[in-house]
């Protein structure tokens, strides 16, 4: 009876104990499944990241292809434009002077003759301005253009060129002044570029003002920056074109098909700034008419990327 029990004994827990391993083994393989599943997962993540990193691969190589191609092929624009201005410009050199020859020695009669010397002349002049903006577009450009940098008297300077603008502001009945706060203080730059600036923001200011129109030239200095303003009494500039008038052979929609130029001026302009370590940015006033602030420090490290 005994033996018996205990065999019965011994099976209900043999079969506890064959129940029990097989709860262990089917969780066991429930966890290899799901190892394997997750093994599956991040073979495939793997190989997911493997033909992603490729393409980004692929697609870097392409962009740095498209990268150099333009960065070549603005190379040979701006060559083009430096070789092409540069030709022009002794063949016009010749056709002015022989057009001020005709103007020096023209007889008083016919009268026409001597206009179209004039025209001839004054033609020749703007194609000539033209050209120098080009090429010197074309040397910012390709890192070319070399700067004679020289310590300067930064008021003189603005003040000459100031000056240089009275017989032209006459005849439109304007006023070109200067208020001029920069002492004797000299910055190492090259004068000949920051007269340029001057020149370019000036006759902007008398060009887009009306008769009788009034432009000022502001230096001061604030906090170890130069700080110049040109301020008109103009049409302005509308405001979301602000940026954009900076960029080469652009001009404001109000004055398109107005008195405006080649639109190169500004796009030099900023060229000159940025040698200089320093910012240019136009605002309307709130009384009417443009404000261009020119701001550089007045220790320029290094304004000569010869
Ligand atoms: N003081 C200003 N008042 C109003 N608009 C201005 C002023 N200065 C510049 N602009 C606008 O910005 C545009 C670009 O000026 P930018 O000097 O580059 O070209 P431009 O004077 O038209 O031609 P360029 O200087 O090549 O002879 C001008 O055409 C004009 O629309
Ligand atoms: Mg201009």
């Amino acid at each position: 009876m005994s033996d018996r029990y205990d065999t019965r004994e011994t099976i209900a827990d043999l079969e506890r104990r064959l129940e029990k391993s097989e709860k262990v083994n089917r969780a066991l393989k429930d966890r290899v499944k799901r190892s394997v599943r997750s093994m599956d997962n991040s073979y495939a993540l793997f190989e997911n990241n493997i033909l992603l990193q490729a393409a980004v691969e692929e697609k870097t190589a392409a962009l740095e292809i498209a990268k150099n191609e333009a960065e070549s092929s603005s190379r040979a624009k701006s060559a083009f434009l430096a070789n092409m201005s540069h030709e022009l410009r002794t063949p016009l050199h010749s056709i002015l002077a022989y057009a001020q020859f005709g103007l020096r020695d023209a007889a008083p009669e016919p009268e026409e003759i001597r206009d179209y010397f004039e025209y001839i002349h004054s033609g020749g002049t703007i194609l000539l301005e033209l050209l120098n903006d080009l090429l010197d577009l074309a040397k910012f450009e390709s890192g070319k253009m070399v700067f004679e940098t020289i310590d300067t008297v930064v008021d003189e300077i603005i003040e000459a060129t100031v000056a240089e603008f009275d017989s032209q502001a006459a005849i439109h009945h304007a006023t070109v002044v200067c208020d001029s706060r920069l002492g004797d203080l000299t910055v190492s730059l090259d004068p000949m570029k920051f007269q340029q600036l001057l020149r370019n923001l000036i006759s902007n200011a008398l060009k887009f003002s009306p008769e009788n129109g009034k432009v000022r030239v502001d230096s001061r200095l604030d906090d170890e920056m130069v700080v110049i303003e040109v301020i008109d009494d103009g049409v302005g500039v509308p405001e979301d074109e602000l940026e954009t008038i900076f960029d080469k052979f652009i001009q404001s929609s109000k004055t398109r098909s107005g008195a405006g130029g080649t639109g190169l001026g500004l796009a030099i302009c900023r060229e000159i700034v940025t040698a200089l370590e320093g910012d240019i940015q136009a605002a309307n006033r709130p009384e009417g008419g443009a404000v261009f602030t020119v701001r550089f420090p007045v220790r320029v490290e290094t304004s000569v990327p010869v």
